[in-house]
């Protein structure tokens, strides 16, 4: 039973189908796509496979797929490819400020070139009005960056409204889908975006492997220079085992449809309902409804977020006190801020986000072992 891992929106195990799809392209496939020969071009034909496994989990054309080296290149390449394609006819990009530090960093880069940026609020569930987005429009603005689910509080924001905005005024906008393929339908059509990120290791896939859906004619210019690859819009010679692990992880997705998700929203209702139930002075944060169905954020009146994962760990639970990216920081948690929620309580947050492999009776024993460790760590703080 133990470890119970419990950090999913951190990063997933590799599944096991995905681990036999890659192995021959670590072993003796190992053709360069680029080559004209057929060891290459088997190489070429797995890439092209995997472009179309991408592109039917998210509804999207295979050409309009890109491979990159993960969710953080996506988002820099949405945000930074844009604004090189608009040169000085437009400056103004909005976002909101409970991004992930890819979309977040990028922004502060084209500021730097003289972009104006708006980040539209958020309310205290983390969630984006779309009328705030459509006030702060103007006729510089030249992209919008929305996130379809936030990374720690797992709020889903309400993209389809937002993109229908930015259609309307003729803005590219671009969605960080990270947290999202994978956990819920994600169907670019029906949600009418222009560019879409992707990250393979949070969907079971390998880490260092992502792709950037752009919708033909989207304005983009390339972030990696290099040697033609990906029809000439991202330099780099093919990550082919990494490629084929992410078309294997989408296919999985396809095949398990809704009932892997089910299962583990049920899992999560368990444990969200456990720890309310035994423990007192604990809030879920982020929404009720709108949020990722993995995602538990929990935050502990008088009780450090971090102490607490300590304290699990040490009873073999893997969970995060706020974002993993950020953990180490000594920084509050932007998104917690800009939700507004109170300074002691995002002091005592606890991102807690399963699983396709946690069970009933992993939840119960995390349930017992919260109940412990909260009760003797705010005993302590009484003491002390
Ligand atoms: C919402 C979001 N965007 C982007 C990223 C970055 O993706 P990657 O780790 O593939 O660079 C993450 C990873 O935590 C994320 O949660």
């Amino acid at each position: 039973m133990l470890p119970v891992y419990l950090d999913h929106s951190a990063t997933t195990p590799v599944a096991p189908e995905v681990l036999q799809a890659m192995l021959p392209y670590l072993q003796h496939a190992f053709g360069n796509p680029s080559a004209i020969y057929t060891a290459g071009q088997e190489a070429r034909e797995a890439v092209e496979h995997a472009r179309e496994q991408v592109a039917l989990l998210v509804n999207a054309e295979p050409d309009d797929v890109y491979f990159t080296g993960g969710g953080t290149e996506s988002d820099n390449w949405a945000i930074k490819g844009a604004v090189r394609a608009w040169g000085d006819r437009k400056n103004h990009l909005i976002t909101t400020p409970i991004e992930h530090h890819a979309v977040l960093e990028a922004c502060e880069a084209v500021q730097e070139l003289g972009w104006e940026v708006t980040f539209v609020p958020v309310d205290s569930t983390g969630m984006v009005d779309p009328n705030d987005v459509r006030r702060a429009i103007t006729s510089r603005t030249g992209i919008i960056s929305v996130m379809h689910a936030n990374n720690e509080v797992g709020t889903i924001e309400p993209i389809a409204e937002i993109a229908a905005i930015a259609r309307e005024h003729g803005i590219p906008f671009h969605t960080d889908a990270v947290q999202t393929v994978g956990r819920i339908p994600v169907d670019m059509q029906a949600l009418g975006v222009d560019m879409l990120a992707i990250s393979a290791h949070k969907l079971y896939g390998p880490k260092g492997v992502g792709a950037l859906v752009v919708r033909r004619g989207t304005p983009l210019r390339p972030l990696l220079d290099g040697g033609g690859q990906e029809r000439g819009r991202r330099g780099g010679t093919y990550n082919v085992h990494g490629i084929v692990g992410l078309g294997a992880a989408a296919q999985r997705v396809l095949q398990q449809g809704t009932s892997e998700m089910e299962r583990v929203r049920a899992l999560r209702d368990r444990l969200v309902q456990g720890i309310l139930e035994r423990v007192p002075d604990v809030v879920l944060t982020g929404h009720p409804t709108h949020r990722l169905p993995n995602n538990a954020h929990l935050a502990f009146g008088g009780v450090e977020g971090e102490t607490l994962v300590l304290s699990l760990d040490a009873v073999g639970i893997y969970c995060s006190a706020g974002a993993a990216c950020s953990s180490g920081d000594t920084e509050p948690s932007h998104v917690l801020v800009a939700m507004g929620v109170a300074p002691h309580l995002i002091e005592g947050s606890v991102r807690f986000t399963l699983g396709k492999d946690n069970t009933e009776e992993q939840i119960d024993y995390t349930v017992e072992q919260v109940v412990r460790a909260v009760h003797k760590l705010r005993s302590l703080r009484t003491v002390s």
